[in-house]
């Protein structure tokens, strides 16, 4: 948090099947595992490009979610399919240690392309669509810690959940 990179927006992938575009793909991949996240978009490793990574199988980050598929997403758009929101904490590679309460639409629909051009278009509820919203978020300049209504909802990770800390 803090480099220019992050609060600028992304601009859209024109090439599909590339080597700069396997070579992304890769380094995601590596740095979402080495930090155990659950997303990451391609602006957090330097790349302004319209690029998201999500998935979760069993994550001690996150210990009691539904898994959500291994996926690339390129040039998202997002559809909210109602006007329900949904209050959960988030985290962000990006925001190292720290968690924060975000309001979120429970359900959406969101379409794109996978790393090879094919389609995609699936829709999601709950933290699914949680991480979703939050990655495309970084598309658009924007870190979650801009979206918490109630500043006292935010605080170190280990503080906030001592628990979790020491289960580690
Ligand atoms: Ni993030």
């Amino acid at each position: 948090m803090g480099h220019p990179l992050l609060v600028q927006r992304s601009q859209p992938v024109l090439e599909f099947q590339s080597e700069e575009m396997d070579n992304l793909i890769a380094d995601m991949f590596d740095t979402m595992a080495a930090l155990d996240g659950a997303g990451l978009a391609a602006p957090q490793i330097g790349v302004p490009r319209r690029v998201v990574i999500f998935g979760l199988q069993s994550n001690p980050r996150y210990p009691e979610v539904e898994p959500i598929p291994i996926t690339v997403l390129v040039n998202p758009t997002l559809e909210f399919t109602s006007a329900d929101m949904e209050s959960g904490w988030e985290g962000c590679l990006s925001v190292p240690g720290m968690r924060g309460k975000v309001d979120r639409y429970r359900r959406i629909r969101y379409t794109g392309f996978d790393q090879y051009g094919q389609a995609i278009d699936r829709e999601a509820e709950g933290f699914h669509a949680r991480v979703v919203q939050h990655e495309c978020d970084h598309l658009d300049g924007i870190l979650y810690p801009m979206r918490i209504s109630d500043m006292r909802d935010f605080g170190y990770e280990d503080v906030l959940f001592p628990a979790l800390a020491t289960a580690d």
